[in-house]
């Protein structure tokens, strides 16, 4: 595989909700491609987190793109809001709806960006249909509901075989990871095609400085 450097999107589900605004504006600082926000529903996920509101707050304090990930069921009702609010991109569940073109359709018609995410157990049969239909897919390299969370080896199979997809078919679709992402993973990812590295534990945790981080995962 020909190596590319990826693009770095800091989750800030891994940063301190009591100053979201801050948060947006220090990522952006600290040179990132765009804003990972993670929209968790208690029922897709066993986990709560933020909603359109904290969207639209965070869309004030930055320019940067808003890639939004939902995991919640029925994301189709939630995209006028989540639009509304600033998203550039959402990015919602297969497993979570039975309309997925529906949703990708309704996401463009609302002149957005439309991803598809996977679950780390869905197979990978179920992802080229959709890769010629929206901007990117997320394969979640943890079972989604929480940061810091360790690194699922087995999803690189599925995003080299999704890259090999792409390349045959000439198709621009960007190839995301998200879930256990620091500089020996995402290097592994970089390696078997991904172009968009998702990462929060590393990057506002362990990487001691947050543009020093980018840097790193930037490097892999
Ligand atoms: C998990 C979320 C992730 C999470 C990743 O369900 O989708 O975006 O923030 O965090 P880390 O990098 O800590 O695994
Ligand atoms: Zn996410």
């Amino acid at each position: 595989m020909q190596k590319r450097s990826p693009l770095i999107y800091p989750s800030i589900l891994s940063g301190d909700f009591g100053h979201l605004s801050d948060e947006a504006t220090r990522i952006e600082q600290a040179g990132a491609d765009a804003i990972h926000i993670d929209i968790m529903d208690g029922h897709f996920v066993p986990n709560l987190t933020l909603g359109p509101k904290a969207v639209a707050a965070i869309n004030r304090s930055t320019n940067l793109f808003l890639d939004v990930h939902i995991m919640i069921y029925n994301p189709y009702d939630f995209v006028e809001a989540l639009v509304a609010s600033g998203a550039d991109r959402i990015t919602f569940h297969f497993e979570a709806t039975e309309d997925v073109e529906e949703t990708i359709g309704f996401i463009h018609k609302c002149g957005i960006q439309a991803g598809v995410a996977f679950r780390p157990e869905t197979s990978f049969e179920m992802v080229p249909k959709y890769l010629h239909k929206c901007d990117l897919i997320l394969l979640m390299t943890v079972n989604p509901g929480f940061g810091g969370q360790a690194f699922m080896p087995e999803v690189l199979e599925k995003v080299k075989l999704a890259r090999e997809y792409c390349q045959r078919h000439k198709l621009e679709t960007k190839i995301q990871v998200d879930g256990g992402i620091n500089a020996e993973t995402g290097k592994e990812c970089v390696k078997a095609g991904a172009d968009v590295l998702v990462s929060g534990d590393f990057l506002f945790k362990k990487a001691g400085d947050l543009a020093k981080g980018i840097a790193v995962l930037k490097g892999v």
